[in-house]
Formats: structure tokens, C-alpha cells, sequence
């Protein structure tokens, strides 16, 4: 399949057969981290960055994926540019999209919450930007979606359970003073259940993501042969699940009401944390998290460290996933 030029803002604008490439090559790229022809693809070539909001995992994975492609990654913040607002003149998505294809290969955004006044305003700024660029556009986390973790944390899951069809994740809300974006887990949301998991989704009451994210998950569970289930009891949401992913995310009022009322709301239920007495109602599961992780809230230290733990294998996965989807997205004929 030919992903040439392709944009990627959500894994659920892609075919599973562009998915299953980028995972396949992702693993091969792992084994072979340092040979050629892997260590050409990119060679004199630039990957653009553009970080509205800070990064650890995502900035670092990017660079070293454009190193280990023989290319180089560079980072600007939005906030050094003269980039046209709402209230100040300035450079149009559309000239700095013009720009930076003449310049690059691709170009990485990344625009969470803080960083825009509504839901979906960071959707939106990337498909204007994917409108007038003419080299790929990928989400490096935006409002809405973060489909580079969503593969990593795929390719976390299939290194240690094979084929996860069948398999039942439970995403469970975690409490923490650190209010998270709806982006990662809004992704997994879309892609686990593509892959045949089933899904149970634990969270307190007024804690609901985007309905319009539900419903395509319920529909890609349908299509899959999976199960896709809400619920507010976290006890019963962690029995027999092969995999707990327990993460802390706002609420819908966020927006409206802004961080520190949106903390104030989460505080009662500091009480929603994966402790190893829930692990144990578990089927021995995978702990997976996107990071940083809020040890102590979301999850007790001894889980997030524990034998049963993949949160590292799968940050180390951001790279590979990532230079796979450079390669077959940014390099002209690689396959
Ligand atoms: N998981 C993730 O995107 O981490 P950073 O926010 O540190 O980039």
C-alpha cells in the first residue's frame, strides 16, 4: 500500500492495512535499530516540529527517529513565530503550511487544550494545515487524538500478547492533580476495539469523552466481533481484564469552566486509583499508561513498576512507530 504523502491527525482515517504496514516495519526497525537501509531513509532530510505545548516522550522520540533515519528533526514553539490570531495580524496556516513544504518533509504538531479555546479548535488547525501542506501532517497529540501513541501502545500489546483479538482492556479514569487530555486515551478508544478488544470504559459519573468518539468505537467493536462497555463501577470494569490501562483525563466541563475548577470536580474521587488490591481482580493484566504517570493517584507505585507493567516497552515503542511512519509516509518509494 502506498501511505506516500499521507497525513496522519487519527489512526482512524487510515485502512488496517496502512496500520498493520507501519506495525510490521515498526518491528522490523526495532530489531534492525542501527543497519542499513534503515539508516538512510531519511538522509539529508528535515522533519518539522511545531509544539504548542510541552512534551518529554514525543519531542525526544521524534528527534532521535529523524537521527536514526539519517535525517534531522527541528523544533520551533508556536509562540516564537508570528503566526496570525484571532486578534494579531500575522503569518497564515496557509503560508507557513507553503513554507515548510518547500522546506521539509513532513511536519509534526502538536496543540492540547491549553493551547486552544474549544474541543476539536486543535482538529481543526491541523486539517488546515494538512489542507495547504504539501508533505504529511502528523499529530504529535492534539485535542482529540494522539495516533502515534495509540500504535506504540498496539505494538506494546501485540509484542506481549500476540494477536489481541478477543483480549479485554479496561480503561479505567485515575485521579490526579494533573487534568490530562482527552488525546491518548481517545485513541485507543478507536483503535483497540479495530483490533478485536474488547473494551470496557470505567470512569465516574461526569467524566464522559466525546460522544461522537463513543459511538465510531461501539462501531468499530461491532465490525471487529468485539465488545465495546461503559460503566461506573471500577470494581466490577477490572475483573478478568488481560490489560487495565488507568489514566487520568478532564472533564467535559474543562473548557467551559477551565483547569483549576476542572481539578476542584476530579477531587472527589481521589479515590479512583488502580491499587494492587484491583490488580488482583484482574487476569494477570498488562499495565499500560502513555506518561508521565501520576504514581500514587492513577495507579499505586508498586503496579506501575510491577512485573506486570509495560509502560517503558511501550514508550520505547513512540520511536519505532514513529520511524516507521516517517519512512513510509515522508520517503519517496520506500515500502
Ligand atoms: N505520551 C506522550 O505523548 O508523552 P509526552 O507528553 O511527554 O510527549
Amino acid at each position: 500500500m502506498d501511505l506516500y504523502g499521507k497525513d496522519l491527525i487519527t489512526t482512524q482515517d487510515w485502512g488496517k492495512e496502512g496500520l498493520d504496514e507501519v506495525l510490521a516495519l515498526a518491528k522490523g526497525m526495532k530489531k534492525h535499530r542501527y543497519e542499513e537501509p534503515y539508516t538512510e531513509i531519511l538522509k539529508y532530510k528535515t522533519f518539522f516540529m511545531f509544539f504548542y505545548n510541552p512534551s518529554v516522550r514525543t519531542r525526544q522520540s521524534f528527534e532521535a527517529a529523524a537521527t536514526e533515519l539519517g535525517g534531522h528533526a527541528q523544533f520551533l514553539e508556536p509562540k516564537a513565530m508570528r503566526l496570525k490570531s484571532k486578534d494579531k495580524a500575522g503569518e497564515t496556516i496557509e503560508d507557513a503550511a507553503s513554507i515548510m513544504s518547500r522546506y521539509g518533509v513532513g511536519l509534526g504538531i502538536r496543540i492540547l487544550e491549553d493551547a486552544v479555546e474549544q474541543y476539536g479548535d486543535g482538529e481543526t488547525l491541523l486539517r488546515e494545515y494538512a489542507k495547504y501542506a504539501s508533505i504529511p501532517i502528523v499529530s504529535m497529540a492534539h485535542d482529540k487524538y494522539h495516533p502515534c501513541q495509540g500504535l506504540a501502545d498496539l505494538m506494546g500489546l501485540q509484542e506481549h500478547m500476540g494477536d489481541v483479538k478477543g483480549r479485554r482492556i479496561t480503561m479505567m479514569w485515575g485521579y490526579s492533580s494533573m487534568v490530562r487530555s482527552w488525546s491518548s486515551v481517545q485513541e485507543d478508544i478507536l483503535l483497540l476495539p479495530r483490533y478485536g478488544m474488547n473494551f470496557t470504559l470505567a470512569y465516574p459519573e461526569g467524566f464522559d469523552l466525546d460522544p461522537e468518539v463513543i459511538e465510531t468505537a461501539k462501531k468499530n467493536a461491532e465490525k471487529a466481533g468485539a465488545k465495546f462497555e461503559i460503566t461506573h463501577d471500577r470494581f466490577e470494569a477490572v475483573k478478568g481484564a488481560d490489560v487495565v490501562y488507568s489514566r487520568n483525563w478532564m472533564s467535559p466541563k474543562r473548557y467551559a469552566v477551565g483547569k483549576e475548577e476542572d481539578q476542584k470536580l476530579a477531587l472527589q474521587y481521589k479515590d479512583w486509583r488502580f491499587t494492587s488490591e484491583l490488580n488482583n481482580l484482574t487476569n494477570k493484566a498488562y499495565f499500560i499508561h502513555p506518561m508521565p504517570v501520576d504514581r500514587g493517584n492513577e495507579v499505586d507505585d508498586e503496579v506501575a513498576s510491577g512485573p506486570r507493567s509495560i509502560i517503558y516497552d511501550i514508550a520505547e515503542n513512540r520511536l519505532h512507530a514513529q520511524k516507521a511512519i516517517m519512512a513510509l509516509t515522508m520517503a519517496s518509494g520506500w515500502k
